[in-house]
């Protein structure tokens, strides 16, 4: 399992470690930048499926660095994807919400147009469709993820909230929440049920800003009694967050309906699983 020193990796290697043999490949020893290095490892590699959530996934990083971005999340995946299918392992790689086009308000399916205006999108999208092209393989998109692997746009305003510093958030950007707990259940469902093709993990609900995700939070400290009155959040237009300069399309919230149909139970509401995460940590 690659990035097990990131946000989903983390979860993952820690939820399976249990009762499976996970053998992480941390930067050090699996560098997707370098193709020689990578495939020197993957000669070594003996292991039934092989998981991929590493990857440069920073869109300002990505707009900076852009060969580096088409080399980690294009081309290695379609290394690794090749490597696999000729070995008989399967391959459950990461990819993301920022692929779509920029598309009316709603959910995205798994099928609607593709033709992201970031380079974080472009090399991702590339990412899947090399992996895709083997059969046997699994593509898992994911968005917004939260968990207590990694401080997210969640802490962030928690702390902000207890701190009783001022808090914005931009209130036209629209996607679903993943929460980390829910993930490993889900990629555990997938990984033992032998899913293949293209996959939409993400809890459920109707598409939420970072307004609303801020304003939930405060809310649940709130009813909780940890944040005596209620901060205002300012609306802040995704036009005007100077933080953002690689493109972002407006609406990428995405039906879970292929996952939920694999489930036993569907992903709970982006609002449990948020409740249940402050309530946690
Ligand atoms: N978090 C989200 O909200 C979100 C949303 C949509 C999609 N995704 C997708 O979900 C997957 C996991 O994301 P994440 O949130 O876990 O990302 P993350 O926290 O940024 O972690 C990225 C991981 O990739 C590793 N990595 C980066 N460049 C590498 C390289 N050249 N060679 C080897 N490893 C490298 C990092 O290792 P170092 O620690 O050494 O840097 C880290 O372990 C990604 O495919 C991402 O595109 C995430």
């Amino acid at each position: 399992m690659t990035g097990t020193t990131g946000r989903v990796g983390a979860a993952l290697a820690r939820a399976f470690a249990p009762d499976h043999t996970v053998v992480e490949l941390p930067r050090a020893a699996f560098d997707l930048s370098d193709p020689e290095a990578m495939a020197a490892a993957l000669d070594l590699l003996d292991c039934e499926v092989f998981v991929n959530p590493a990857g440069l996934t920073g869109l300002e990083d990505c707009l900076d660095r852009p060969g580096l971005a088409w080399r980690v999340n294009a081309e290695a995946p379609g290394e690794i994807a090749a490597w696999a299918a000729r070995r008989g392992v399967r391959m459950i790689h990461f990819s993301t919400d920022y692929v779509f086009a920029e598309l009316p308000p709603g959910l995205r399916r798994v099928d609607d147009p593709t033709d992201p205006p970031s380079d974080y999108g472009r090399s991702k999208l590339a990412g899947e469709q090399a992996v895709l092209a083997h059969p046997g393989h699994c593509v898992v998109r994911v968005s917004w993820v939260f968990g207590p692997e990694k401080p997210s746009f969640v802490d962030q305003i928690r702390r902000r909230a207890l701190a009783g510093e001022a808090i914005s958030a931009v209130d036209d950007k629209f996607s679903l929440p993943s929460y980390t707990r829910d993930l490993t259940d889900w990629i555990r469902v997938l990984a033992h049920g032998g899913a293949t093709g293209l996959i939409q993990a993400c809890n459920s609900g109707s598409p939420a800003s970072w307004h609303d995700l801020a304003t939930a939070t405060v809310r649940h400290l709130h009813q909780r009694g940890k944040l005596a009155t209620l901060p205002e959040i300012e609306r802040v237009p995704l036009a005007e967050n100077t933080a953002f300069r690689a493109p972002r399309v407006r609406h990428s919230a995405m039906d879970n309906s292929r996952l939920a149909g694999l489930l036993e139970t569907p992903p709970r509401p982006w609002q449990d699983a948020l409740a249940d995460y402050l309530d946690r940590t």
